[in-house]
């Protein structure tokens, strides 16, 4: 079987969480090398970062090839995939040219600012043959995937309602803290409230309606709450923040009820509640998130299996109903109908 080498492209806050994947995938035997790294601060290949309020210590083996430039790496660099963790207003721009170069590319979230270089990425992916995919973790993360296998096999009846939750201080680690500048990251709802529309899209596809309250600080949509509407009357509430007192915990919480069940986290295990029945906590249905999403892309290389499970035009169309969301937001949460174009 082929094994893939792979560079990765930024190595800031997330590349850290990768870096740690790939560590884990060596040791899994999954067909892929990490080979090279690039980052335009040389310093940050061995910088330890500080992601709200947890760290990874990273130390890069001395083998490892490091480049300065996304351009001398391509030029030099002997690698069939690159992994690229840049700050959201280069993924479109520098995507484009690794594809071009005839790479494939894991790309992270949100696929890039706007649709309109989203499909720029989709037509550049066709063009050249390569297979693209973005970073939507959630979608290989355990508590989010039993949330999924609860949705798709009815096993406790219908989902009812769901809310969602994502919650954390303004970020405030990146490269020349282009997360406090809205031309630079979309703001929370497109960088990080992103991750639970995703998650409702996955569960339930298109909403036939969006209605959003949200207000600007120091960014534009720094905190939101959405609703989600979708037939049947089934409805999702999303509320997102850049906002909280520094040092407060990450929250990352669901509560989703089903007709005969609920499920709920609060930032770590899923608990089930059935009526007169002791509360569950399920065992995890997966490993860590990001290695889960780099062995699945790897997979579908190598194996060319179809990615059925997070395609590009997925994240584009979840680039698409941010876009809604915010129309609905400019006009103080009015409740407008959403159809995918
Ligand atoms: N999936 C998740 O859970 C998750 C979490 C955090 C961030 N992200 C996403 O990951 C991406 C990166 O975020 P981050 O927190 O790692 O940001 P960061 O600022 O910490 O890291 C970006 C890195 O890119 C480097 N860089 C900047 N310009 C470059 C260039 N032209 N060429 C090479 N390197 C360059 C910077 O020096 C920095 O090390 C963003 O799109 C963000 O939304 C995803």
């Amino acid at each position: 079987m082929k094994e893939l080498k792979i560079a990765m492209v930024g190595f800031g806050g997330i590349a850290r969480a990768h870096y740690a994947g790939y560590q884990m995938l060596k040791e899994k035997g999954t067909p892929c090398t990490l080979v090279a790294v690039c980052d335009i601060n040389p310093d940050q290949l061995t910088r330890q970062i500080k992601i709200n309020t947890s760290e990874i210590p990273v130390t890069l083996p001395k083998e490892m090839h490091t480049y300065t430039s996304v351009y001398e790496l391509i030029a030099n660099e002997d690698f069939d995939m690159a992994d690229v963790c840049l700050p959201t207003y280069l993924h479109k721009e520098i995507s484009v040219k690794l594809l071009q170069a005839g790479k494939h590319v894991l790309c992270e979230k949100p696929m890039a600012l706007s649709s309109l270089e989203c499909e720029e990425m989709l037509a550049a992916a066709k063009v050249s043959g390569k297979q693209l995919m973005i970073g939507q973790c959630l979608r290989f993360d355990s508590p989010y995937m039993h949330l999924k296998n609860a949705v798709e096999s009815g096993v406790y009846g219908k989902l009812k309602h769901l809310s969602m939750s994502r919650l954390s201080a303004l970020p405030i680690w990146g490269f020349e803290n282009w997360f406090t500048k809205t031309e630079r990251s979309g703001g929370c709802i497109l960088d990080m409230h992103i991750h639970d529309v995703d998650m409702a899209r996955f569960l339930l596809g298109e909403p036939e309606a969006v209605s959003v309250v949200a207000h600007d600080d120091v960014t534009r949509w720094q905190w939101e709450n959405t609703r989600l509407y979708y037939p049947d009357g089934v409805t999702v509430e999303i509320t997102g923040s850049w906002e909280e007192t520094r040092g407060t915990p990450f929250v990352a919480d669901y509560r989703a009820v089903f007709e005969k069940a609920t499920l709920i986290r609060n930032s770590g295990d899923v608990t089930l509640y059935v009526e007169n029945e002791a509360p569950s906590v399920l065992p995890q249905i997966a490993g860590d998130c990001y290695a889960g999403e780099i062995e699945y892309f790897v997979h579908s290389i190598v194996d060319g299996t179809p990615n059925t499970v997070n395609s590009p035009e997925s994240a584009c169309a979840t680039v698409k109903l941010i876009e809604a969301l915010r129309a609905s937001a400019a006009r103080d949460g009015e409740k407008i109908a959403y159809t995918l174009k």
